[in-house]
This record gives structure tokens, sequence and C-alpha cells, in this order.
């Protein structure tokens, strides 16, 4: 058995995004290599419905979320990559863990005030629930690191949460504590249109931001596009990024995408006009993404391929879920 669980997963409710690549996948890429590791990938898409969906589309959409884990670099040999419904245990723990989540909790969670928006009244009990199962996502693999996007962190403590309040309820150090895993120089992402506001699949400006399916001319026309500010010449310090964050955010893309740390980024730009950085961001983000995108489409011409890949690929999850389920009942005192 390995000593560390890593998993993480993303929700088949659109295309993903630079945001998702750079603050989730390409890390998970780069965990990957380590040998003391198992890691497991899921594709949440018991999550994706918990806001208004297409059921048309689902099932096609669960497939591009593996094809981008696959082109984006995770191994299906080295990693299980697998669809969250498939595997029940998954809502079952989810079940037995609401009874030790409280209401207050989930009532602060960023993320669901943020969706329910001001109709919260009739939000449905599934959004709500939304982080509770979350933490079963990871507890049921009893993961130890869990490799996500700075908007997930307030996610992962409940689960922390949810963890130390099982073990201490039925006094049985049973599920270890998920470590989250923020790393790289782009753990948020931001839009191309405003830089205080996420870069999101769901926002509904298509300029908002870079599709992992967007081919070369629409990178380079999204980029030219991006908002910038009117300041003559682009700043060489940290203290010059102060009050602009969207070329904040340009200089965090193009540091994580190339690759470099941000005083190369700094001293690269320093002075220059903001067309320098446009069409140098252009050229890297081409470069790194359009192989991805590429492969993306070769994967998504096979459905059938893919759909195999996630059957095999699942049963080394099927199985750890099923078990901790399992002892997770008898350590509840249930029947049987
Ligand atoms: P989601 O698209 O909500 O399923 O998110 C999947 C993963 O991508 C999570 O780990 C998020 O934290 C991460 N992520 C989503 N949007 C961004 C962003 N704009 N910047 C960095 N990470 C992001
Ligand atoms: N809620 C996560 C997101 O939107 C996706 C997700 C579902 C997840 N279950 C998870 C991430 C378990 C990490 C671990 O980003």
């Amino acid at each position: 058995m390995s000593n560390k669980i890593i998993l993480s997963g993303m929700q088949p409710s659109s295309h993903l995004t630079l945001g998702n690549y750079l603050g989730a996948l390409k890390n998970w890429v780069s965990l990957q290599d380590d040998q003391d590791a198992q890691s497991l990938y899921m594709i949440a898409d018991l999550h994706a419905v918990t806001q208004n969906y297409d059921p048309k589309v689902l099932a096609n959409a669960t497939r591009e979320i593996a094809a981008a884990y696959i082109a984006g670099g995770v191994d299906p040999k080295r990693a299980s990559i697998f669809v969250q419904s498939q595997i029940p245990a998954h809502s079952e723990l989810m079940w037995l863990l609401s009874t030790m989540s409280q209401m207050g909790k989930l009532e602060r969670m960023t993320q669901f005030k943020d969706k329910a928006g001001k109709n919260a009244e009739r939000a449905g009990l599934g959004l709500f629930a939304y982080p509770v199962l979350m933490a079963a996502d990871i507890l049921v693999y009893r993961a130890t690191h869990v490799p996500v996007g700075e908007d997930q962190k307030q996610h992962l403590e409940l689960s922390r949460e949810i963890a130390s309040t099982f073990n201490t309820r039925y006094d049985a150090e049973f599920f270890p504590q998920p470590e989250p895993v923020i790393m790289g120089d782009a753990t948020r992402v931001m839009s191309l249109q405003d830089g205080t506001k996420k870069m999101s699949k769901s926002d509904p400006s298509d300029k908002s931001r870079i599709n992992l399916t967007d081919d070369a001319d629409t990178i380079a026309r999204k980029i030219k596009k991006a908002k910038t500010d009117a300041a003559p010449e682009l700043p060489g310090d940290v203290a010059g990024l102060e009050g602009r964050p969207e070329i904040k955010n340009l200089y965090t893309i193009y540091a994580a995408l190339k690759g470099v740390s941000m005083d190369t980024v700094f001293a690269e730009f320093a002075g220059k006009g903001n067309a320098a950085l446009k069409g140098a961001l252009t050229e890297v983000a081409v470069e790194h993404l359009s192989p991805i995108t590429q492969r993306m489409a070769d994967l998504m011409a096979d459905p059938a391929g893919i759909d195999a890949i996630l059957r095999d690929s699942s049963d080394t999850a099927a199985e750890i879920a099923e078990k901790t389920v399992v002892k997770a009942r008898e350590i509840m005192g249930f029947w049987g």
C-alpha cells in the first residue's frame, strides 16, 4: 500500500479552462512521478448535476474531461481515472457523513453562497450538501493529498473537520486528515476580462477564458482582446503590480506556462508595452496548449476508446472505496 494517496477531480459541467489546467491538472501530472503515491483522478459527475445541466450532453462531457486528463498528461496506467457516479460507495459514505456535518458550517461555504445567489431558499439540497459529497470523495479513499486550486480550500477544510468528527465520535483513528495541495504559480487564474474575478467555465463571456478546446487563432484573439490598463509601461517588480490586477494575471499565466519565476517575467517585460506581453503570452500559450488540444480531439474522435480506459482504470478505485464503506458501517455499528 502506498504511503500517499492522492485524489482529485473536476466537474463535467463545461469545457475545461486554462484555470483548471494551471490550478489543478498540470500539478496532478507533476505529482504522478512520486513512486510512493497512489493517484486517483475522478470526473465529478454527481457534483455537476447540482446545478442546471443538459442530460443529453452529460455523458459526452464526462468523456471530454477524461480526454483532457489524459491529453494533459495523466497516465491511466499509473493513475486511476474514473467516473464518480460509477462508484456507489461515494454516495453511501456521503449519507453517513451527512449525519456529522453541521448545517451552519455548510451555510458559510462561499461557493454555495455564490452559486445559490439571492435565491438560497430555493437552491437544491444537493447544491447545499455538495461539500459533504466532496468530503466523501476524498475520505472514501482515505486520501492524504488533494491537489486543487485555491477556490477549493474552504471545502478541504470542511473535509478535514468531518474526518475529525468521525474519528472522535466513534473513537476510531479511521480517516486521515487530507492535506490540500495548492501548488504552482497559478493557484487562482483570473478572468481575461476582469482581473478581480476568477476565470470560470460558467462565466457568460467566452472571451473571459481560454478553453482547453480553443484553437490557436481563438487563443490569439482572446489574448489580444484581454483587458489591460492604461499605464504606458509594464512593471518590473512586485510593487509595480499593485492596483494592476489584469497585468498581474497575465504575468502569472505567462510564468506558469513558461515554467519561469516571476522575477524572470519582471526582467523580461519591465518598461515594455502591453503588446509585447500579449505577443509573448500568445506564443507560449499556443505552444503549450496546442498539443493538448490536438490530443484531446484525437481521443474524442474515439469515444469507445475513452469508455474502455474509464472502465479498465476504475477497478482499483472501486475496490478501495467499497472496503472503506464496509469498514465505516462496521465502526458506526450497523447490522451485517
Ligand atoms: P471545477 O471546474 O470547479 O470542477 O474545478 C476543478 C479544479 O480546477 C479545482 O481544483 C479548482 O480549484 C481548479 N480551478 C478552477 N478554476 C480555477 C482558476 N481560475 N484558477 C485556478 N484553479 C482553478
Ligand atoms: N468541487 C471540486 C471543484 O469544483 C471538484 C471535486 C469534487 C473535487 N470532488 C472532489 C476536488 C474531491 C477534489 C477532491 O473544483
